[in-house]
């Protein structure tokens, strides 16, 4: 997919770049990402919207993976921004970002972050919860700004990976619940409010979704209610933020929508809800994370030690893991592999790929046909673009991995290599004189 194809050397290549050649350039474990793809991506989902003639905003949800440079792509692709934290918002700001564009989610927003989001002027505050209803106007006030908000709402759907079920009382951390008044309520108050201009609501109902039932249902719940406020509170959105959640193609047993589909179900529906309930039909957002980023990352590892356990299964160990992609371990999610050297060989054996952490908990992939490898062969894992690099941790105090753009035959370093160092940065030595 996107840009990878076999070189004439049976070697992986990612954007014109032969990734044995990164390898042993910027060394093992390395996060590739092909930036062609993540463009791709990109327009892909603006285009939905501009050939169904929808005003819509497509911010990306950059805690799938938040750098500089990937945030420089998003501002050239004309996509707004998702940030969940003071860090990720100074992330973007770092790589003057349109504070505009930036959209700030969560669900404990403190108050230093709420006034880093004021003083930068972000161009939306997604409000979770009373708490930060009331701080946020607290600050606004000092501020003496009005902002715009969405009020994230929680339909009482909860949506799985291939499944969705109903849920009366939903049951979860975020947002107003819809159904037993909290939403109107939050509404209320918004309005009344001298410093809050609320545009609209949000939902996000789950993450690596396969079909639009969720959405359909959730939007249906939604304007249900926008009806009722309509009609008893003369309120109408000019925004419906329908979160994130599509699914991509992790292993052949996935089976995703494409991305341009998820929009165009999703639209339709929402044009027959506001014609049924005689409203103007809405801006649609959206918030892609996983889908804008997942399938442009490909993590390189080399392959060391291994361990038979005869007649049950042989482990072959790489130089990563957990420590920079915890989804296995965290979520029992599954990948695909190929030995980047030799792509083009029939596989032998099957083996099962274990990390190098302290933890019989992380291995990488169970049961994975490859040709028989030997130490020193680097294996390629796709779609470690999305939550792999940033939930990247120092567990067993390895450092992180860097990460490599490559685009149209050239590379750049965009995060360099976490040295042992770094490891110890932030370590203050005992101080012998001071009495506790
Ligand atoms: N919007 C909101 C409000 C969200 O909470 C999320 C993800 C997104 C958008 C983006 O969702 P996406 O399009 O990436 O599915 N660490 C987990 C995924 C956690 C998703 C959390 N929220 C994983 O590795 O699968």
């Amino acid at each position: 997919h996107g840009t990878s194809k076999v070189n004439e050397k049976g070697h992986l290549e990612i954007g014109g770049m032969d990734t044995i050649e990164l390898a042993n350039k910027f060394g093992t474990p390395l996060y590739i990402y092909d930036v062609d793809l993540i463009r791709k991506r990109a327009r892909g989902f603006k285009e939905t919207f501009e050939q169904l003639g929808v005003k819509a905003q497509v911010a990306y949800a950059s805690k799938a993976f938040s750098t500089v440079a990937m945030i420089q792509i998003v501002e050239q692709e004309g996509l707004s921004l998702d940030v969940v934290s003071g860090g990720e918002l100074f992330t973007a700001m770092a790589a003057d970002f349109p504070a505009e564009r930036i959209h700030f989610h969560g669900n404990n927003k403190s108050r230093e972050e709420l006034e880093m989001a004021l003083t930068h002027n972000v161009g939306c505050i997604v409000v979770d919860n009373f708490y930060e209803l009331n701080l946020l106007q607290d600050i606004a006030l000092s501020f003496e700004k009005k902002v715009k908000i969405l009020l994230r709402v929680t339909p009482g759907i909860e949506a799985h990976t291939h499944d969705y079920i109903l849920t009366g009382q939903e049951d979860s951390k975020f947002g107003f619940d819809l159904q037993n008044g909290q939403a109107e309520e939050a509404l209320k108050i918004s309005m009344e409010s001298s410093c809050l201009d609320i545009l609209g609501i949000h939902c996000h109902i789950g993450s690596q979704i396969f079909d639009t039932t969720g959405f359909i249902l959730a939007a249906q719940k939604i304007f249900t209610k926008l009806y009722d406020w309509k009609t008893q509170l003369s309120y109408e959105p000019v925004v419906l933020n329908l979160g994130g959640g599509f699914g991509i193609r992790y292993t052949e047993n996935d089976e995703p929508l494409p991305p341009s589909k998820y929009v165009s179900e999703i639209i339709k529906e929402v044009k027959i809800q506001a014609e049924e309930y005689g409203m103007e039909m809405p801006e649609i957002w959206i918030e892609p994370g996983r889908s804008l980023v997942g399938d442009s990352g490909t993590t390189i590892y080399k392959i060391g030690s291994s361990k038979d356990v005869p007649e049950v299964r042989k482990y072959l160990a790489i130089d990563g893991g957990m420590s920079d992609n915890i989804r296995p371990a965290l979520y029992q999610a599954n990948y695909e592999a190929v030995l980047a050297n030799r792509v083009m060989e029939q596989p032998e054996e099957t083996v099962s790929i274990a990390g190098k952490c302290c933890e019989s908990g992380d291995m990488l992939i169970w049961d994975l046909p490859l040709p028989k490898a030997d130490s020193d062969d680097l294996l390629a894992v796709f779609c470690t673009g999305a939550y792999g690099y940033s939930m990247a941790n120092n567990y067993n105090r390895i450092p992180r991995p860097p990460v490599v753009f490559v685009e149209q035959g050239a590379s750049t370093l965009v995060v360099r290599r976490e040295t042992f160092e770094d490891m110890v940065r932030l370590d203050l030595p005992m101080n012998e004189k001071v009495k506790y």
